[in-house]
């Protein structure tokens, strides 16, 4: 199980690293609108610093034709190294794309994924990773649980190495919904992780733990005995 961390916001990426699990960084190009006119590569480069070679980094092509997608791809790997992950929407040029850069040993995310039909192609063409849309999905009133399920059914079927990587989540609900459908990894906007660890309900509980502790012996903590 994995979690990344969907933002190009660098103060947040260098904050949860230390928090959570963090096993790496998605982007997409309105990601990096979120940061306003910052240099692209320049901000990925300190983004890929900060997280270390350990952590993956996913960065999404911009091109929509075959053979531009392809140049995209090739910047991207030319920029940040062949352990980057390109992003690529499954279209049908996206996804011929895919085809002729998995030959060449890119690794590979199929994403704006919304369509059991578009994650089975993506898995026979070799993505390493789906990235299937979760809320958005459920916007369009398609079931995003199940189809994420169909998805490791057909991985699990198939024997492939491909991983549902969940994306898109506009409550911490849905990425329970996502994991429990068997999804392998989730990219979530860092405010996730404050809401999904610090509701009232936690706080609450550990508010209760300090006066209960401070009635008996005072403040200060167990170090202070
Ligand atoms: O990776 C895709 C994700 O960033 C989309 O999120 O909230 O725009 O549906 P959202």
């Amino acid at each position: 199980m994995e979690f990344l961390l969907d933002t190009a916001d660098d103060a947040a990426i260098a904050k949860y690293k230390e928090i959570i699990p963090l096993a790496g960084v998605t982007t997409n190009p309105s990601i990096m609108k979120k940061e306003g006119k910052v240099d692209f590569f320049e901000r990925l480069k300190k983004i890929k610093e900060i997280i270390g070679a350990n952590r993956a980094l996913h960065v999404q092509v911009v091109a929509t034709t075959r053979d531009g997608i392809i140049k995209d791809a090739h910047r991207i790997i030319a920029e940040l190294g062949k352990e980057t992950y390109v992003k690529i929407p499954v279209t049908q040029e996206g996804l011929a794309a895919i085809r002729v850069l998995k030959k060449e040993g890119v690794r590979i995310t199929a994403t704006a994924i919304y369509t059991e039909l578009q994650g089975y192609l993506a898995i026979c063409a070799g993505a390493d990773y789906l990235a299937p849309y979760y809320n958005r999905m459920l916007e369009s009133n398609i079931n995003a649980k199940e189809v994420l399920s169909y998805f490791v059914e057909a991985i699990a079927r198939t024997g492939s190495k491909t991983q549902v990587l969940a994306a898109s989540f506009h409550t911490v609900q849905q990425i329970n919904e996502a994991i429990e459908s068997g999804a392998q990894a989730v990219t979530v906007a860092p405010e996730f992780i404050e809401k999904g660890l610090e509701n009232h309900l936690i706080m609450d509980a550990v508010s209760d733990f300090s006066s209960d502790w401070s009635q008996i012996h005072g403040a200060g903590s167990i170090v202070d005995l």
